[in-house]
């Protein structure tokens, strides 16, 4: 439709039409069912009948046949013959389920990642589902909240570039095409940094700090061509995202030129009220407008609202049409206008869920997100021996963790299934009674399992979350393991076997207690529907364990936050002085430091070079003019083992000294690479001008000439330094 088509049909629209079209509901209001797929909580909101007939988009209905049922039957009564959108959150897959974000962070491997979003399109728009609420890029730094499972991590650069790699998968070159689907980013801004990691609790951080490391990600989706932000539900400078004309117009329309649809959280309008920025709808709406803010998603503030507040000369239709606008110009950049079914296709669904292809890839992606913490002589498993299986994630399809969408467990390949496709009958199995629900913990099956396990040398045992306690609304304040899950692993090495514990988590937990008495530790997430498979083809060395972490692992709950592109402080803990920043019972340290990962393979870096072009600065070290060029780092990575392998090499700055505190290190690119034994290879990087650049207290973007130091390593504890001064 011609962009002159759409502003006639914004100028035949009614005033409630307009509130209308700006309002998502659920399938169960439009079609006066049972509300279904809730995610928050539901206030009752009246919608006439009439205004009904004219919402603008259904959250969360699923399925071919009944989208197009209520996108017929809502046509044949349209006016203007506006299509609905149907949106839902298709966070890590629709009906195939690949592992969750976090998990698919730490492969490193944008392509893949891109390629399992785009496989997800294919399902989610052959379900009829026009846009997906993902990818989420909220930078987390405290394990405690429950959504740092739908998040890349505590790096705003890798953030970005998975976020970026999601929307290419989704959206492709043109998003109207049949197997493709709108992205939408989210939440916009900083939701991951909640005080006490308490979910939709307060976000308070410096404009710096916002800028330097909070909204990297998302703006890394908008230069991808994301189609919507989905505004978040706190408050930043004690404004709430969702009336923010500081991030909704400054930020997001102005700074970055955005041009698709902003879209509130669920009911976030309706919570300015809570959040005691508007005493009632009406101030609610006239903010929530002036902020630019398209789509109001189930709730009925504007519906309430705007009619009057146009009466009172608060806001212009002009205000208005521009948010209508934009909702039509999605909707036309869907393609909806010329078919409003779009792809979706009851026949194609069924081909596409869970097809040999898709589980093929979620089974790769799964295995490349694993995170090989500890090895101690035991992995890779030989196939042939007699192996012990046990713990409440063995036999369980429930390993697909929060937000899978339309995922099945009973299309889960389970841990259980996919060792025994490999040990047959050597495979032994006990204590592994499903741990979900209501349940505080497992029973205490050890001593089953001792007998069980009698001719077992090794045991793996499959502890971890349950599905719901991560994810949204699923913040905890104890981050151990249940007791009877630690049981289980004492137990077994009190009476001499060897343990191999496979973590199952949505977030990085308090493993100390356990580390001792496993002698490998595999942190596994929620894999997906083909985690059994992914899991034995790590087990058995069929895949060599590449993963890295992208977020700490903390010692314990008291140490958080803890991440590692943390400032120094005045009194940094160089040394145990008692007068320096420290603690008194627990190293600064975190367990396991972002970039983290062991292989069943060694890697060695060596001969790092800097190709300065500055000579020698009077202090001593080199010098660098980056108007003359950029400088070139590189170093040699070596396969130092018997077997082939994946490597993350990563970059890493620092600015040693700024108009503003800095960083003590920040990733600034990575090379992911695969060396055949004894292989090296030489990695190389060009240090930008925009790498050393950052944000200062003016919100300026700025380069600073002086001291940086260089690094390129195995992860950010572990790192060849070169010192360089750059002008
Ligand atoms: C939820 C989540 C958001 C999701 C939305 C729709 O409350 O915060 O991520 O997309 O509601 O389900």
């Amino acid at each position: 439709m011609e962009r002159k088509d759409l502003l006639n049909l914004v100028k035949d629209m009614t005033i409630t039409e307009k509130a209308m079209q700006m309002t998502q509901l659920n399938s169960g209001m439009i079609c006066h069912t049972q509300l279904t797929n809730l995610t928050g909580p539901f206030r009752e909101w009246s919608f006439t009948d009439e205004q009904v007939e004219h919402a603008g988009s259904i959250l969360a209905t699923r399925g071919a046949e009944e989208i197009m049922r209520i996108q017929k039957e809502y046509l044949e009564k349209s006016k203007h013959k506006i299509p609905l959108v149907f949106m839902d959150d298709v966070i890590h897959g629709y009906r195939t389920i690949y592992p969750i974000p976090l998990a698919q962070g730490c492969s490193f491997d944008a392509d893949l990642i891109e390629q399992a979003a785009s496989e997800t399109a294919k399902e989610a728009s052959a379900a009829g589902i026009h846009v997906t609420f993902s990818p989420m890029a909220d930078l987390v730094r405290d394990p405690r909240w429950g959504r740092v499972m739908e998040s890349p991590g505590e790096d705003p650069y890798l953030a970005g570039v998975a976020a970026a790699a999601m929307v290419r998968g989704y959206q492709g070159e043109d998003v109207s095409a049949k197997d493709k689907v709108g992205a939408c980013i989210k939440h916009f801004a900083a939701y991951g940094q909640p005080e006490g990691g308490r979910e939709y609790n307060t976000v308070d951080m410096s404009r710096g700090v916002l800028r330097d490391f909070y909204l990297p990600a998302y703006k890394a989706a908008v230069d991808a061509g994301v189609e919507l932000v989905m505004a978040s539900f706190n408050t930043v400078e004690r404004v709430p995202a969702t009336c923010s004309q500081y991030l909704l117009r400054q930020i997001l329309r102005e700074e970055w030129g955005f041009k698709g649809m902003v879209i509130s959280d669920f009911a976030a309008m309706d919570e300015i009220m809570n959040h005691c920025v508007a005493a009632d709808a009406y101030e609610a709406g006239e903010k929530c407008l002036k902020a630019g803010m398209d789509m109001e998603m189930m709730s009925g503030v504007y519906i309430a609202s705007l009619e009057k507040l146009l009466e009172e000369g608060a806001i212009t239709m002009d205000e208005i049409d521009e948010c209508v606008l934009r909702i039509l110009e999605l909707k036309n950049r869907l393609g909806l206008f010329e078919n409003p079914y779009k792809g979706a296709d009851p026949e194609l669904e069924k081909e596409l869920f869970c097809c040999d292809a898709h589980r093929e890839t979620a089974r790769k992606l799964a295995a490349e997100s694993m995170v090989l913490l500890k090895n101690e002589g035991v992995l890779p498993l030989q196939e042939g021996k007699t192996i012990g299986l046990a713990g409440p994630l063995a036999s369980s399809g429930r390993i697909l963790g929060a937000w899978s969408c339309d995922g099945r467990i009973e299309d889960s390949i389970t841990i259980e299934r996919g060792l025994r496709n490999v040990l047959g009958d050597k495979l032994v199995t006990a204590a592994t009674t499903e741990f979900f629900g209501e349940a505080i913990d497992i029973p205490d099956d050890t001593e089953a399992a001792l007998e069980a396990f009698k001719d077992c040398e090794i045991c793996v045992v499959a502890v971890g979350e349950k599905e719901w306690e991560t994810g949204e609304a699923a913040s905890k304040t104890v981050l151990t393991l249940p007791p009877n899950q630690e049981k289980l692993i004492h137990t077994l090495k009190a009476n001499g076997k060897k343990v191999v514990t496979l973590l199952f988590t949505g977030r990085p937990m308090d493993i100390t207690p356990i580390l001792g008495d496993s002698d490998a530790v595999l942190q596994a997430w929620f894999p997906g529907t083909e985690g059994g498979n992914a899991i034995a083809d790590i087990l058995f060395g069929r895949v060599n364990p590449c993963g890295r972490l992208t977020m700490s692992f903390p010692r314990n709950v008291g140490q958080i936050p803890v991440y590692y592109n943390c400032y120094n402080t005045g009194r940094p803990n160089v040394s145990d002085d008692k007068y320096s920043s420290r603690y008194l019972d627990c190293p600064n340290a975190p367990l396991y430091p972002f970039g983290y990962g062991l292989s069943y393979t060694q890697f060695a870096y060596s001969d790092m070079k800097l190709e300065a072009n500055g000579g020698t600065h009077p202090r001593g070290m080199q010098a660098h003019e980056l108007d003359a060029g950029t400088l070139k780092v590189s170093v040699k990575v070596k396969n130092a083992g018997a077997v082939s392998g994946a490597v993350v090499a990563q970059l890493y700055i620092r600015d040693v000294s700024g108009s503003v505190v800095r960083p003590l290190k920040e990733l600034k690119g990575y090379q992911k690479l695969t060396l055949q034994p004894q292989e090296e290879q030489i990695v190389e990087f060009e240090i930008t001008k925009e790498m050393l650049s950052f944000y200062n207290n003016d919100e300026k973007f700025v380069f600073e000439p002086g001291l940086f130091e260089i690094m390129l390593g195995n992860h950010a504890e572990d790192v060849i330094t070169e010192s360089v001064w750059i002008r």
